[in-house]
């Protein structure tokens, strides 16, 4: 099994950016420790982060044939964006949405994500533990 890994805009400031709300893990540990549990697990992975939408739209229509699933945190863009709802409607590859937060204990413009309807479940609130879980929901799928 090959999964993608794909974040979207500010998530390359984890660590860094609020950490009351995202914790002070960076992105780059949050990586290195679904690596570690993928190797046990004997799973490839690609991880990737984006501010572009563009970029994610692209790498999601790229994904089909190559990977097997996508955890996506879209980040802002899950509260916006038809065009990743079409691409990964477009792709049909089984897709994981991920949040550190729970958006449905924040603003109410969180509450609403474009892209759950096409995804196969989402996974909100953990921290980086919302990253592993998604990958443990894929595992032996
Ligand atoms: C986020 C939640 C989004 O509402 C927000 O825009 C983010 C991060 C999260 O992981 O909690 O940038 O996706």
């Amino acid at each position: 099994m090959n999964i993608l890994f794909l974040n979207g805009p500010n998530l390359n400031l984890l660590g860094q950016r609020e950490p009351g709300i995202y914790g002070n893990a960076t992105l780059r540990d949050i990586e290195v420790e679904l690596r570690r549990r993928a190797d046990q697990s004997q799973i490839e992975m690609d991880f990737r982060q984006t501010n572009a939408e563009g970029e994610l739209v692209s790498w999601i229509q790229q994904a089909k044939g190559v990977f097997d699933a996508i955890v996506l945190n879209a980040a802002a863009y899950t509260h916006t964006s038809i065009a990743l709802r079409d691409a990964i409607s477009a792709v049909a590859i089984p897709t994981i949405e991920v949040h550190l937060s729970n958006i449905h204990a924040r603003e109410e413009f969180r509450h609403k994500s474009l892209i759950a309807p096409v995804c196969v479940g989402q996974i909100s609130g953990f921290g980086p533990k919302s990253y592993y879980l998604a990958l443990e929901a894929l595992i032996g799928v």
